[in-house]
């Protein structure tokens, strides 16, 4: 199964998140491309109106971009997993780069909160990727297995977890397209330790319709994890579609 799905970040109003949504909808009335799960991961004031229009039965899982390990509490400006599953989502991102910079994410709390994710039988997609730094003095594969196994230290079961492995210099506007030679490598060595072990191994970073399908035809890519590119629902369709071509 190809997971291909799209991270909102902080974009679209409800208005905006009601048009797409009701795009996708129409989209998967007979079911999901065949060989391809969908998902789709609003700002959390979205997270009601989007899981409300595509139903409970949805074959497009919807998820969090964050969530915190504790349950409930005194932590102002944080949402929980059981708030996030009480709202729809069955997904949780943890460890975006932008979080892991900019919200002083570390490998601790990337852990706590994929142990939490998992306690409450979520899944958890595990963001990690190295910097151009580390990139260009060829330390790439080192340093992602290394942030893989302190987010899952102490996780027996890893079946429900999906790695996305987002190099920092790829992502966002100001990002580099990664080539297949780009990413093989760490894909090998993710696919070698987890490849049997995780539901999914994606690949996220500017990825877009020009190179999707390149991009799944590097051996142990599962899935794509997509911003700007799938922003409209548009986009969106056609990455689902070129996804299924390649089943
Ligand atoms: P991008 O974002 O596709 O816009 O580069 C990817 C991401 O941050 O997951």
């Amino acid at each position: 199964m190809l997971w291909v799905g799209t991270s909102w970040k902080m974009n679209k109003t409800l208005a905006e998140a009601t048009d797409f949504t009701n795009g996708l909808l129409d989209a998967v009335a007979g079911g999901a491309p065949a060989g391809v799960q969908p998902f789709i991961i609003p700002p959390a004031t979205a997270l009601t109106t989007v899981r409300a229009i595509l139903g409970p039965d949805s074959p497009v899982e919807v998820g969090v971009q964050n969530a915190h390990w504790e349950d409930a509490g005194a932590w102002t400006g944080e949402i929980s997993v059981p708030q996030a599953a009480d709202a729809g989502a069955s997904l949780v991102e943890i460890g975006h780069s932008e979080r892991r910079e900019f919200f002083a994410e570390t490998d601790q709390t990337v852990n706590l909160k994929v142990k939490a994710t998992l306690r409450h039988g979520l899944r958890p997609l595990l963001c990690v990727g190295e910097p151009a730094e580390v990139f260009a003095s060829g330390g790439s594969v080192a340093h992602i297995m290394a942030q893989v196994a302190a987010a899952l230290e102490g996780v027996d079961d890893v079946g429900r977890v999906l790695i996305a492995y987002e190099p920092i210099w790829a992502i966002g506007e100001h990002g580099r397209e990664a080539g297949p030679d780009d990413i093989v490598a760490v894909f090998a060595a993710l696919d070698a330790e987890y490849g049997d072990r995780v539901e999914a191994i994606l690949y996220g970073g500017s990825v877009n319709q020009g190179n999707a399908a390149e991009t799944l035809g590097v051996d142990g890519v599962t899935g794509l994890f997509v911003g700007r590119s799938a922003w409209q629902i548009d986009g969106y369709l056609d990455l689902l579609r070129i996804a299924a071509a390649t089943v």
